[in-house]
């Protein structure tokens, strides 16, 4: 099931959403081969654009292999936001990317304090106006990611799409909680179907699709043309291989082995520190290393080797050395030891 959003094709509906200190250039690769069907950089400042700054514009690149490619832009004042999209049309052809999405869902102070990321839900006008002068400097399409509202009582997210739609926006994607709920309680899917029916525009779902039948059930619930993952992919970029078989063929892959893990962790690193430069990787690696060992036999352990690392040569080397021993015992041998609680109680009982 193949869609567009404005000429930009899209090959199936299932799409890694915007994750700020996530989904980097590396991670986007993976989870492109493992086939989610578009993907979205960590939010970028548009003032850090617009005024030139090298550090921002860094952010900004990605691997041919990511297209299509949505960079999402963060910001509240309407010029500097057109300004920042001159700036992404602008790069040469293989740095331009394919669509500007807007952050109009970011919950957290530093952000909305500025009148940026959720804080836009609240001022309707001023919505209209950043999108229709970003949308009128841009070749491109322009986006935007929102939630339901600024809290339980101001939940607009039909009038805030349809503003979109007129303001020139080509899709938008919608979590389905609002700013007061941050990550919390169940995200409200049936106002995704709200939304949908009240626009023309591709509408893309997301909050709490966890594994292939929630992307689906999504999907029949709310009528929605696309389903953005974001938590799900964390250490695993096959959710996308998974739903898409799920999808396609009613078929239910198994999960990835520790093997295809581990394997993929140490190709991460590689990949990240050849973007970025070791000393980086190895900050920002921690995290992704934790997410791939997560679930495995003793995998506190190698965690905590990890953490204790600043480099990406021994991040590295532990991985292998984990790798190997995974598969020279197998697993089995590997069963998490008792903890002293329990070994207390034995000692008790016995
Ligand atoms: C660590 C983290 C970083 C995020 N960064 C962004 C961001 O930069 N831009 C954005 O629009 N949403 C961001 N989000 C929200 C996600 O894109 C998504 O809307 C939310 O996690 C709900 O989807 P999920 O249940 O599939 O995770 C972030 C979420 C998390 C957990």
């Amino acid at each position: 099931m193949s869609g567009r959003i404005g000429s930009v094709q899209y090959e199936s509906p299932f799409m890694l959403a915007p994750l700020a200190g996530v989904s980097d250039s590396p991670f986007r690769q993976l989870a492109r081969e493992q086939g989610a069907a578009m993907v979205f950089t960590e939010m970028v400042s548009a003032d850090g654009l617009a005024r030139g700054n090298q550090a921002t514009l860094d952010y900004c690149a990605f691997e041919p292999g990511e297209r299509p490619i949505g960079i999402q832009l963060f910001g509240s004042d309407p010029g500097v936001m057109a300004e920042a999209t001159r700036v992404l049309n602008d790069l040469p052809n293989e740095r331009r990317p394919d669509l500007i999405d807007i952050n109009m869902g970011c919950p957290v102070r530093k952000v909305v304090n500025r009148s940026a990321g959720a804080a836009l839900l609240t001022n309707v006008p001023q919505i209209r106006e950043i999108v229709s002068r970003m949308s009128g400097a841009s070749r491109i399409p322009v986006t935007a990611k929102i939630r339901l509202g600024w809290d339980g009582n101001s939940r607009n997210v039909v009038d805030v799409a349809k503003a979109l739609e007129d303001s020139g926006a080509e899709a938008v994607a919608i979590h389905a909680r609002t700013r007061a709920e941050k990550f919390e309680g169940e995200a409200h899917w049936e106002m995704i179907g709200e939304a949908k029916r009240a626009v023309g525009i591709p509408v893309i779902g997301n909050g709490d699709v966890r594994a292939p039948e929630d992307a689906i059930r999504m999907i029949e619930l709310t009528g929605c043309d696309a389903v953005m993952l974001g938590r799900a992919a964390f250490g695993d970029p096959w959710v996308f291989r998974r739903v898409r078989a799920f999808h396609e063929r009613g078929e239910e892959l198994a999960p990835p082995s520790a093997a295809e893990r581990l394997a993929a962790g140490i190709r991460h690193l590689a990949m990240m520190t050849a973007a970025v430069g070791a000393d980086s990787a190895a900050r920002e690696m921690r995290k992704h290393v934790a997410w791939y060992v997560k679930g495995l036999p003793r995998s506190a352990k190698v965690r905590e080797q990890v953490n204790r690392t600043g480099s990406v040569d021994e991040m590295a080397n532990l991985l292998r050395d984990y790798l190997t021993d995974l598969e020279e015992h197998g697993l089995d041998a590997f069963a998490p030891e008792p903890s002293a609680a329990a070994l207390g109680g034995l000692r008790a009982s016995g």
